[in-house]
């Protein structure tokens, strides 16, 4: 047996820890997890409508093309369904992006405190990454651009980036992606783009006309509260979309994601109400950090991370005792910091509570 080399390097993903587990191992009941950015609303009815009804039909495989969900995606954004490609998560597309453009030795660009999924999916097909400082815990837009090389493949920007939850702006990326060479991928990665209320945040999709080495990156996980069933989707030229599909396996979107993505596009109520609750909540954890006098970072995203000041592993595990999940910072090389979901008014209020308790101590 011999396992190729670049496999023998990548740690498994290290996801938050489930509330199954917390029970198993902790004998608590009354848990709450705000360690996966995850929607506590749960997702609309009209998508649950839908899924229930695509049950019935489980015994058939998925359409493979994905036509319905796809022209429902078009028409949400006004643009080709040519130029849309789904997948089981935007994890998964980021994976494929991988196998696409990553052969040994060739390098992608992140930010040092970014999502780990770009890495472990470039090390897997034996790439390298160069990770670039961030500045004011913001991608250094500047300094990514600049570390870009012959071998640089991929220019990975999270915006809202996780876990700092911070922006790219639209002059900066308007500035990066003029002077990216156009044999290098642009992925703009919006997994948490509906919680933004930021005005500077730039609409990424009219850049698509102007470059095609641009993907744009999105999914069902966050505010439309599907991450369970995991659909995600990508939009880029239709070039890009043709590899896409040729790599990502025909039935990789399920039938009862197809249907739901279909759904939970129509219920802008929903949306609305989920991402004006976000914006509260994060401002209630502003509000509270304030008062204890913790330091925090504004986020644009279902997220937020605080400086606790003292050793996060503690804290954490002491809050797992209370029945909080959270995100230990020191997993993102940011020790003393925990990144915290956004919940509901109640989940936030035990959160902080718990917090002030455990550090008052
Ligand atoms: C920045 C970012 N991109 C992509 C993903 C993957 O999301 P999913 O695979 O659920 O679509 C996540 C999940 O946390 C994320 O934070």
């Amino acid at each position: 047996m011999k396992i190729r080399e670049a496999i023998t390097k990548i740690k498994a993903y290290q996801a938050g820890k489930p509330i199954s587990e917390v029970k198993r191992e902790l004998g608590l009941d009354d848990i709450i997890k705000l360690a996966s950015n995850e929607n506590p609303y749960g997702c609309s009815n009209l998508a649950k409508i839908a899924m229930k009804k695509a049950v019935e039909e489980i015994n058939l495989y998925p359409d493979a093309s994905n036509f319905e969900l796809k022209k429902a995606i078009a028409e949400e954004l006004g643009i080709k369904p040519s130029m849309i490609f789904c997948g089981t998560g935007s994890d998964l597309l980021i994976r494929v992006l991988c196998s696409i453009f990553i052969d040994a030795g060739d390098e992608i660009v992140m930010g040092d405190i970014s999502f780990q999924r770009y890495e472990d999916s470039a090390k897997i097909m034996g790439g390298s990454v160069v990770k670039v400082k961030m500045k004011n815990h913001h991608l250094d837009v500047e300094g990514m651009v600049n570390a870009i090389t012959d071998k640089t493949k991929i220019v990975w920007f999270a915006t809202p980036n996780n876990p700092t939850g911070t922006i790219v702006k639209k002059d900066e990326l308007l500035w990066a992606i003029d002077r990216i060479p156009k044999d290098v991928l642009i992925v703009i990665d919006e997994a948490y783009k509906e919680y933004v209320t930021d005005i500077d945040y730039p609409d990424s999709l009219p850049l698509l006309n102007n470059y095609s080495n641009i993907v744009i990156l999105r999914t069902f996980s966050k505010a439309y509260g599907l991450a369970g069933l995991r659909l995600g989707y990508g939009i880029a030229s239709e070039e890009i979309t043709q590899y896409m599909n040729s790599v990502i396996g025909p039935f990789d979107t399920n039938l009862i994601a197809q249907e739901a993505g279909i759904a939970a596009l129509k219920d802008k109520e929903f949306l609305k109400m989920i991402v004006t609750k976000n914006a509260e909540g994060r401002e209630y954890y502003y509000k509270e950090f304030n008062r204890l006098g913790l330091e925090y970072i504004e986020s644009q995203a279902n997220f937020v991370m605080v400086n606790t000041g003292v050793n996060d592993i503690d804290v954490f595990n002491k809050l797992l005792r209370k029945g909080v999940i959270v995100r230990p910072g020191s997993l993102f090389d940011m020790p003393g910091w925990l990144r915290v979901t956004v919940g509901t008014e109640e989940q936030c209020e035990r959160f902080v509570k718990s917090l002030e308790e455990v550090l008052k101590g």
